[in-house]
């Protein structure tokens, strides 16, 4: 079969490398890809947005399956104008991906099938969101409705910060996507990130992650994309996994279908772990970046036949095997993100710092520019790898990360601390 993957992250790199040995792939194409990715995939420089370029490269390349990684074009409906030029395409349509395009959605899909979730309302301006905020107190959830890539939540210190954030969303500050705002109970608990492939009635289970969001040791600091994850999450143990089954992920596909908006491709349930049990915070309806590139590490069965099974609704006699070892990547990232930084500066050592044992290299935001390997995005490296357990996966991949010779990155050298703690505590 002849494959095309869209997007250009890491997560795009991880998918590209497990789909690139499997049996059925003859030719895989990645859109745009990037540096790594282009190690594993024939790259194309593809403007995703553009539907029409899109089908037509699948037509002139006999294109059979397409893989969607990014949100942007599922929520814009590339899998309905796909399928609808005969392109069978992994992933949600329109109106199913309304669950990671619409937070408000959501919420009210939770309400109305008792999934469990923070307690919320919806608002469409600010007067009587400020005036709900200051009956609730503090602490408090804001979000803006739409897709604002990780800028659209704020947990306000106070009065003032809630009214300025629910003014700046109002004002247009995240575009479209603050038209709307749904203001939540704060959750207390631990959170995991929970995978389940779809086939717009069963769900399979796939893996549990847990990635650390903010961009400074000891987990501190702004927000970003994602600064590293390891898998399996200690918090998802076998009761809790199947709590997430059975009260959250089933009642959702359900929910979908009896709306006529099946859901089919990979939902990744954002959860809270708290004292009651596990809580939706979000949906969203593709594969996590960071947490992919681990989870691909732990995967040992071909997963291209487990996404065509998603797409032809055939996952019910399905099973997909893992290996038991855990799996770490740490992210490096461009000196100054999550804020401003430099793009182009040269990164040396990769080679030998892909010979560690266990260690798989994925790139994030690279460009080949003569024959070396430049960071070209905040997010530019996954060193990921695998190991018995955490710890020694968090080994392996800091000893490759030595030898990356790249003055302009940094790294958190702290990723997957829980994990260790309790690896070490146990003894
Ligand atoms: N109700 C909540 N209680 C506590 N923390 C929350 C809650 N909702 C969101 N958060 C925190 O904010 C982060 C981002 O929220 P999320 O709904 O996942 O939005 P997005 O990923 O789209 O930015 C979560 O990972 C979590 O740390
Ligand atoms: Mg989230």
């Amino acid at each position: 079969m002849n494959i095309l993957l869209l997007g250009s992250g890491g997560r795009e790199h991880a998918l590209a490398w497990k789909l690139a040995s499997s049996t059925l792939t003859d030719r895989l194409f990645c859109a745009p890809g990037n540096a790594g990715i282009a190690q594993e995939a024939e790259c194309v420089a593809l403007d995703i947005t553009d539907h029409a370029a899109v089908i037509a490269f699948c037509k002139a390349n006999t294109i059979d399956f397409v893989v969607v990684g990014p949100e942007g074009p599922l929520v814009a409906g590339v899998v309905d104008d796909l399928e609808a030029a005969g392109l069978k395409t992994f992933g949600p349509t329109k109106s199913a991906a309304r669950l990671e395009g619409s937070k408000g959605f959501t919420k009210d899909l939770c309400r109305a099938n008792a999934i469990p979730t923070a307690a919320y309302e919806r608002f469409t301006s600010a007067e009587p969101a400020k005036a709900y905020v200051r009956r609730q107190g503090m602490p408090i959830v804001i979000k803006a409705d739409g897709l604002a890539a990780g800028k659209g939540v704020v947990i306000p210190e106070g009065m003032p910060e809630a009214e300025a954030a629910i003014d700046m969303m109002f004002g247009g500050g995240l575009g479209q996507a603050g038209a709307e705002v749904v203001i939540e109970e704060f959750l207390v608990g631990e959170e995991a990130s929970f995978f389940a492939l779809c086939d717009g009635e069963t769900a399979i289970p796939l893996a549990s992650a847990q990635d650390h969001k903010r961009v400074g040791e000891g987990d501190t600091g702004p927000n970003t994309g994602g600064m590293g994850a390891y898998s399996p999450a200690p918090v998802m143990t076998p009761e809790m996994t199947a709590r997430t089954m059975n009260e959250i992920v089933v009642p959702t596909l359900r929910a979908m279908k009896a709306m006529g908006a099946p859901f089919k491709g990979v939902l990744f349930a954002g959860l809270m772990i708290t004292k009651e049990g596990p809580k939706l915070i979000e949906y969203n309806v593709r594969f996590g970046d960071p947490e992919t590139q681990v989870l691909m590490l732990r995967l040992m069965s071909d997963f291209l036949p487990a996404l065509i099974a998603s797409r032809d609704g055939q996952l019910k006699s399905f099973d997909l095997r893992w290996y038991p070892d855990a799996a770490l990547t740490v992210v490096m990232a461009a000196k100054g993100y999550p804020g401003d930084y430099e793009r182009g500066s040269a990164i040396e050592g990769l080679e030998e710092a892909a010979q560690v044992q266990g260690v798989e290299i994925f790139h994030a935001g690279t460009k080949a520019v003569g024959g070396r390997i430049t960071a070209n995005g905040g997010r530019v490296l996954n060193v990921s790898a695998q190991g018995k357990s955490v710890s020694e996966a968090q080994t392996r991949a800091y000893q490759a990360i030595d030898r990356i010779r790249w003055p302009k990155g940094f790294c958190r050298r702290d990723i997957g601390w829980q994990a260790v703690k309790r690896e070490t505590s146990a003894g």
